[in-house]
C-alpha cells in the first residue's frame, strides 16, 4: 500500500509540523512543509537544520546523510503546491473551526486519492473529515512531542475511514520508525485521556500549595519513574495546547471531574505558554 505514496506534504510549521516534517524526510520522503506565512516556514527550516546539525555534533548522522534529509524538504506558503502529493500530514492549531477551514481548502487542492492525516491531540476524526468529499481517506496519526524521540504513534480512525487508508497509515509509521497502536474515536483517545488530566492533577496540587514544583515533578520522577515530572511535561507541551485539549475532554464528556485547573487557565491568559514563550510554570532563559 505505501508504494503508492511516493510525496507528502506537511501543514504546520509548529512544534509538532517541524518534528513530522524532519522524520517524514528521514524516511526518504521528499515533503513539502507549507504554512501560512514565509517567515514561519522559514524559521521552521531552520530549526529542523540546528536540529540535524546537533546529530553530527554529537556523532550520530554523518554530514552527508543530514545534507540529503534537508535536500527532502521544500518550504511553501502556496498551498497549491500541495495539489500533487500523496498524502499530507496536518499540525495546525488544535481548533475544530481552524482545522475545518484548513481541509476545506486542502480537499478542494489536493488530488482526490491524497490522503489527510491529521495529527490531532484529541479532536473528533469523524468531525474533521466531514468538511472533505474524501472521508475514507481521513485517519489520525497523533504523534507526541518530541517527534523525533518519542517512539509512539497513536492511530485513530474516524467513522468512515476505511481499512485501506488505516494500513497505509501503519505502514507509513512503520516506515517513519515508529511504535504504532490502533485507537478508537473517543475524546483525547487513549494516551492523552490518561495523560492529560494527570498533567491537569498535578496542576491542581500545585495551585492548591501542597507541593512546590519541583517537589510535585521530583517525586513523580523518583516514584513513578517518569522521565520528566508533569509540570516540566506540561511547558513542554505548551499550556496553551494542554488548556484546549482539557477542554475537549470536559465539553466532550460533560464529566466535571475533567475541569480544565483555574490555574492553567489564567497561565494560559497571561500568555505564559511554557518553553516556546519562556515561561510557564517553571522560566527559561
Ligand atoms: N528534538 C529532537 N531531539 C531531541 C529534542 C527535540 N526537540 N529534545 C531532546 N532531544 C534528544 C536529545 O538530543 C537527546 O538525544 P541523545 O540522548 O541522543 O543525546 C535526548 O533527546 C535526550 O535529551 P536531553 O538529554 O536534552 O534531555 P532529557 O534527557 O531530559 O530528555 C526528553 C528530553 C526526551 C524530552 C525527555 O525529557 C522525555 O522523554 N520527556 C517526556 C516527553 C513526553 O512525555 N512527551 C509526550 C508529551 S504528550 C504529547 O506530546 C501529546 C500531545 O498531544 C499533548
Amino acid at each position: 500500500m505505501l508504494e503508492h505514496i511516493k510525496s507528502v506534504g506537511v501543514v504546520g510549521s509548529g512544534l509538532m509540523g517541524l518534528g513530522i516534517a524532519q522524520v517524514v524526510a528521514t524516511a526518504g520522503f521528499p515533503v513539502t512543509l507549507c504554512d501560512i506565512s514565509e517567515e514561519a516556514v522559514n524559521r521552521g527550516y531552520q530549526q529542523i537544520s540546528k536540529q540535524l546539525a546537533k546529530d553530527v555534533a554529537k556523532g550520530k548522522k554523518e554530514q552527508a546523510t543530514v545534507d540529503q534529509i534537508l535536500g527532502n524538504i521544500v518550504t511553501t506558503c502556496d498551498y497549491g503546491k500541495l495539489a500533487d502529493v500523496d498524502m499530507v500530514f496536518e499540525a495546525v492549531f488544535e481548533k475544530m473551526e481552524v482545522k475545518k477551514d484548513l481541509y476545506t481548502k486542502l480537499d478542494a487542492i489536493c488530488k482526490p486519492a491524497c490522503i489527510f492525516a491529521t495529527n490531532t491531540s484529541g479532536l473528533s476524526i469523524t468531525e474533521i473529515a466531514s468538511v472533505t468529499k474524501r472521508c475514507d481517506k481521513v485517519v489520525g496519526t497523533h504523534f507526541f512531542n518530541p517527534v523525533p524521540v518519542m517512539k509512539l504513534l497513536e492511530l485513530v480512525r474516524g467513522y468512515d475511514t476505511s481499512d485501506e487508508t488505516f494500513q497505509i497509515a501503519l505502514e507509513m509509521g512503520a516506515k517513519i520508525g515508529k511504535e504504532t497502536i490502533s485507537v478508537k474515536e473517543a475524546p483525547l483517545f487513549c494516551v492523552n485521556r490518561i495523560l492529560v488530566p494527570m498533567i491537569n492533577e498535578a496542576m491542581f496540587v500545585f495551585a492548591e500549595g501542597i507541593a512546590s514544583a519541583e517537589d510535585i515533578d521530583t517525586g513523580m520522577m523518583l516514584g513513578a519513574n517518569h522521565p520528566i515530572g508533569p509540570l516540566a511535561l506540561a511547558d513542554l507541551v505548551g499550556l496553551d495546547t494542554l488548556l484546549l485539549v482539557m477542554q475537549t475532554l470536559y465539553q466532550e464528556t460533560c464529566d466535571s471531574k475533567y475541569r480544565p485547573c483555574p490555574l492553567l487557565v489564567q497561565l494560559v491568559r497571561a500568555g505564559h505558554f511554557g518553553r516556546k514563550t519562556g515561561q510557564g510554570i517553571y522560566k527559561y532563559d
